[in-house]
């Protein structure tokens, strides 16, 4: 995540399930011809999977530092985001636009974006992408409340 404008060179991790999976390959595709680097975390296929496990996926490859950032999608983004933010090194914010996507950076340090397929088009999801890897965390007293988020 940067605030330099460019995709190029990101390493972005993206998951889905079945519901989520048709935006997340077409949003991995518009970060690959971006040139960041996509960490494909499946799922690979429409056969019905757990969102759960998809959100758990990213959460790992998040804490192990894989990826800095990630972008998750399930139905709703609903689901996957909280499965997500089970983990203490993931801070996923389900966007439906990009005053969201922008907050979530700006205000939130959010590290993984979470879309839902069944409520937000392809062209408004791919302009989250942009806008919230692309957006700084603005820091002061904002960092003060992510640390409380931590615990600290
Ligand atoms: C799957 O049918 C659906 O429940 C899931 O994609 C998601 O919307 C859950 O929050």
């Amino acid at each position: 995540m940067t605030d330099s404008g460019t995709l190029a060179g990101q390493v972005v991790a993206v998951a889905a399930d079945h519901a989520g999976v048709t935006l997340k390959d077409a949003l991995a595709d518009d970060l690959r011809a971006a040139g960041a680097e996509v960490v494909d975390l499946g799922t690979r296929g429409t056969e019905s999977v757990d969102y759960p496990d998809y959100g758990a996926a990213m959460a790992e490859a998040i804490a192990a530092g894989r990826a800095p950032a990630g972008v998750l999608v399930c139905g709703t983004g609903i689901g996957i985001s909280i499965a997500a933010n089970r983990n203490p090194a993931v801070r996923a914010a389900r966007c439906a636009n990009t005053t969201d996507a922008r907050l979530a950076r700006q205000h939130n340090d959010a590290n993984v974006l979470a879309l839902g397929a069944r409520t937000t088009g392809v062209e408004v999801a791919a302009d989250c992408v942009r806008v919230f890897l692309t957006t700084a965390f603005e820091g002061g007293r904002h960092q003060r409340r992510v640390d409380k988020l931590a615990g600290r």
